[in-house]
Order: structure tokens, then C-alpha cells, then sequence
């Protein structure tokens, strides 16, 4: 199987169980109920499930026990990008290719279907892991990763740094530690979620962390440079929104080529991680490489 083929197969699943999941909500207001679906549903390229179905795979788990755990993951990402694009945020007015969602549902609803979807995602986590009784254990510890990554160690710290360093003086450790914090978190959690669904070693941990790290940074060092050179048309987002915001980014801060270099770099870095786990870890590594060339 080619990786677009092996990527496309993994996406359609994740998009099926998010369906799944939102028919159990269909009773809750028609408002709510559209504007979450209107989000959730808008075309995302599923990079965090991805990762999460894979990792998972990699130590022999069987990716129906993560479909749920992988779906969750989506919901606080998607939430995530509700907020972000919010006025007071980065007040962003496309995302997915469409109308941010409180430009179609007003600021009031967004802010609660962003609430809604974080809450729905730990609802999905519990009752998915009460499925799994011999396993309770190891279901709980990749929740406790998520929530962790989810919070304020982690992504939540880095969106509120993101926020307070708008129109300041770039220092190279602070964009480091928004970087790491507002993407790498969710992206390296979602990959240890995936092995604490089984008893990974140690050293199986100590290798996805350390390629996550680096996929993590990387991803953000992307978006950081298409924010200047991609097009509305291909991102699904409005272009040159992070200098419009004063945005401390790698962009300002090294320049195109440089983060460009940095990725390309931290890429290699993170592919070479992954020995431990063989030929097993060839998806990892060509997502690793396709982080690069995305336009999206
Ligand atoms: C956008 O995430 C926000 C970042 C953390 C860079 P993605 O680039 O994964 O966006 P979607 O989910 O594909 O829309
Ligand atoms: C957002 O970073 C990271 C999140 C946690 C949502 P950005 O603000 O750069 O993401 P985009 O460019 O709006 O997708
Ligand atoms: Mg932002
Ligand atoms: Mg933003
Ligand atoms: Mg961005």
C-alpha cells in the first residue's frame, strides 16, 4: 500500500467513528448539535488520530480499541481551532477551507461548541474505556496523556504565551516554548496514547517521545512558513494572518529559508529516532517527510 492509499484508509475510518459518535448526539439543541458538526466535519487532515491509530498499531494494538481514543483527540483539536480563531484569539475569519465558526454561529455559540467538543471528547474517553475492563488501566494512562497534553502544561500554556508575546521583542526560547507547547504537546501525546493502550517498554516510549518532540516542532515550523507563502485557496485558511497578529513565529523570527531548514532538519532528527521499532515504523517516517511538503 502506497502512504497517500495507507493515510486516505486511516482518515476514512477516523471520519466513519466520528460520525458514529456525533449520531449520539443528535438530541442535543439543533444549535449546538450544527455548529459542533460544522467544524468537526469541515475537512481536517486528521493528522493527530492518524498518529494515534498508528503508534498503536506499531505495538500490535488493535486500532479498533483506539478508534475511540483517536476521535476524542480530533475533538479537542478541533475545539482548539474554534477558540483559536475566536476575536479574541487570533480572530481569524476562514479555517478548513470555510467560515470560521463564529462567523457563521456568532462568538456566543463557538465559544460553546469548542466547549462541547472538549466535553464530548472526555465522555468518548470514559465510555470507551469502561469497554476495555482488563485493560482499565492502560486506558486511563492514555487519557491521563491526553488530558495532560490538552491542558495547562501544554497546549493551553503555549496558546496563552502565543497570545501574551503578540507585538513583543522575539526571544528564540519563547517561540521554542510556544511552539512545542501549543502543537507539540497534542502531537506527541497523541502517539504515547497509542502505546500506553498497551504495555509498550520503555524504550518504545523513550522513541515515539523523542520522534513526536521533533514531528511536533516541525509541524508548527510549517505552519508557521505557509502562513506566509501558501494561498487561501490550498490552506483553507487566510494567508499572512500571523503578521497581520504580530505573531512571535520561526517566519519572523529566522526567516523563511532558515525554518525551512530547521524542519527539513528536525525531520531527519525525528525519523532517525526510530530503529526501535524497524520496519514497523515506515508510515511514521513518511509522515515525518509529508509534514514537509504539505500545503495544507
Ligand atoms: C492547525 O492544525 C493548527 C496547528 C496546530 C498548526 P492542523 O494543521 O492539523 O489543522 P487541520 O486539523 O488539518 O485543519
Ligand atoms: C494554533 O496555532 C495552535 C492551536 C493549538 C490551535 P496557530 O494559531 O498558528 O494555528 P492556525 O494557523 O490558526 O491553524
Ligand atoms: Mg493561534
Ligand atoms: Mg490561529
Ligand atoms: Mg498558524
Amino acid at each position: 500500500m502506497n502512504f497517500r492509499e495507507e493515510y486516505n484508509k486511516k482518515l476514512t475510518l477516523v471520519e466513519d467513528a466520528l460520525k458514529r459518535i456525533m449520531e449520539g448526539y443528535s438530541a442535543c439543541p439543533p444549535t449546538i448539535y450544527k455548529a459542533v458538526k460544522y467544524s468537526l466535519f469541515a475537512g481536517g487532515k486528521r493528522i493527530r488520530p492518524v498518529l494515534l491509530l498508528t503508534a498503536h498499531e506499531m505495538v500490535d494494538g488493535d486500532i479498533e480499541e483506539s478508534m475511540d481514543l483517536a476521535c476524542g483527540l480530533e475533538m479537542i483539536h478541533t475545539y482548539s481551532l474554534i477558540h483559536d480563531d475566536l476575536p479574541a484569539m487570533d480572530d481569524d475569519d476562514m479555517r478548513r477551507g470555510i467560515p470560521t465558526n463564529h462567523k457563521v454561529f456568532g462568538e456566543g455559540i463557538a465559544v460553546l461548541a469548542g466547549d462541547s467538543l472538549l466535553n464530548m471528547a472526555y465522555e468518548v474517553f470514559l465510555k470507551n474505556s469502561l469497554r476495555y475492563p482488563d485493560k482499565i488501566m492502560n486506558h486511563i494512562r492514555a487519557v491521563s496523556i491526553i488530558a495532560n497534553a490538552a491542558g495547562v502544561h501544554g497546549m493551553i500554556a503555549g496558546q496563552v504565551v502565543d497570545l501574551e508575546m503578540e507585538g513583543k521583542p522575539a526571544q528564540p526560547e519563547i517561540l521554542h516554548y510556544i511552539h512545542t507547547h501549543k502543537t507539540g504537546a497534542m502531537i506527541e501525546a497523541s502517539l504515547k496514547a497509542g502505546l500506553a493502550l498497551e504495555d509498550a517498554e520503555q524504550r518504545a516510549y523513550d522513541a515515539i517521545s523523542e520522534y513526536g518532540k521533533r514531528l511536533g516542532l516541525a509541524f508548527q515550523i510549517v505552519d508557521d512558513i505557509l502562513d506566509v507563502t501558501g494561498d487561501a485557496e490550498s490552506m483553507g485558511k487566510t494567508p499572512k494572518s500571523d503578521e497581520a497578529r504580530h505573531k512571535v513565529t520561526f517566519a519572523s523570527v529566522y526567516g523563511l529559508e532558515e525554518s525551512r531548514r530547521m524542519a527539513e532538519q528536525l525531520v531527519e532528527e525525528a525519523v532517525s529516532q526510530l530503529d526501535y521499532f524497524g520496519n514497523k515504523a515506515d508510515f511514521l517516517k513518511e509522515i515525518a517527510y509529508y509534514t514537509l511538503r504539505r500545503r495544507v
